[in-house]
């Protein structure tokens, strides 16, 4: 194949990644691999970066390490439930079994004299995006979740976070065994052509 076809072909399959993107619903047990993992954080570090400030920061849980996560949220979950069952419990603290694989994306922003807090927020979202678009190349898929307990002191607290420190959201990462439908790209709409 000649540079140019190997280019456009690679090219179409990079879109072909991105316009089929949709979130996982079922991850299989197997464990992406170090090397994996630290692929997409390698793309994520790639995101455009007003002022190169690298406002994301990575918590990278797998194995028994999503126990300190799953606790966290059962203890925010208590904390707003204090009378709630056993099983919805239960269930609060297997959200951080979803997924063999969870990277927390945080934001540490900075008061800057031309980057804007906005920017710096902004530059963490397309860092999501470009693992998101990696784990799709390596064979991988996501889910990208908050909820309250994205901002809960007690989940803060539990993966380290600075004082600064904002959660993202929580990234499930892992082989897909089942997958949302692609929504259709709309744009029109959305769109002025001035
Ligand atoms: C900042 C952010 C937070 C999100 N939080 C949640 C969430 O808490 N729960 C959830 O089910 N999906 C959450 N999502 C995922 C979107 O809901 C998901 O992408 C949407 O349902 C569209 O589905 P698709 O990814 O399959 O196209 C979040 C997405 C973003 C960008």
């Amino acid at each position: 194949m000649s540079n140019e076809n190997s280019q456009r072909s690679a090219g179409e399959a990079a879109l072909q990644l991105i316009t089929s993107r949709s979130s996982v619903k079922k991850f299989a047990d197997e464990v992406p691999s170090r090397a994996q993992i630290e692929t997409l954080l390698s793309a994520a570090s790639r995101a455009p970066d007003h002022g190169r400030l690298a406002p994301w920061r990575f918590a990278v849980l797998q194995g028994a390490s999503r126990e300190i996560l799953s606790r966290a949220m059962q203890a925010a979950f208590v904390e707003r439930n204090p009378t709630a069952d056993a099983e919805t419990f239960e269930r609060e603290g297997s959200k951080a079994f979803r997924s063999p694989v969870l990277i927390v994306v945080t934001a540490v922003t900075q008061e800057h004299p031309k980057v804007p807090e906005i920017e710096q927020w902004v530059a963490v979202g397309a860092a999501v995006q470009n693992l998101w678009t990696a784990a799709q190349a390596v064979g991988l898929g996501c889910a990208w979740k908050t909820g309250s307990h994205a901002y809960s002191a007690h989940v803060l607290k539990a993966l380290d976070c600075a004082p600064t420190e904002k959660i993202i959201g929580f990234l499930h990462v892992g082989v897909p065994l089942a997958v949302a439908p692609v929504r259709p790209a709309e744009f029109a709409d959305k769109t002025r052509w001035l």
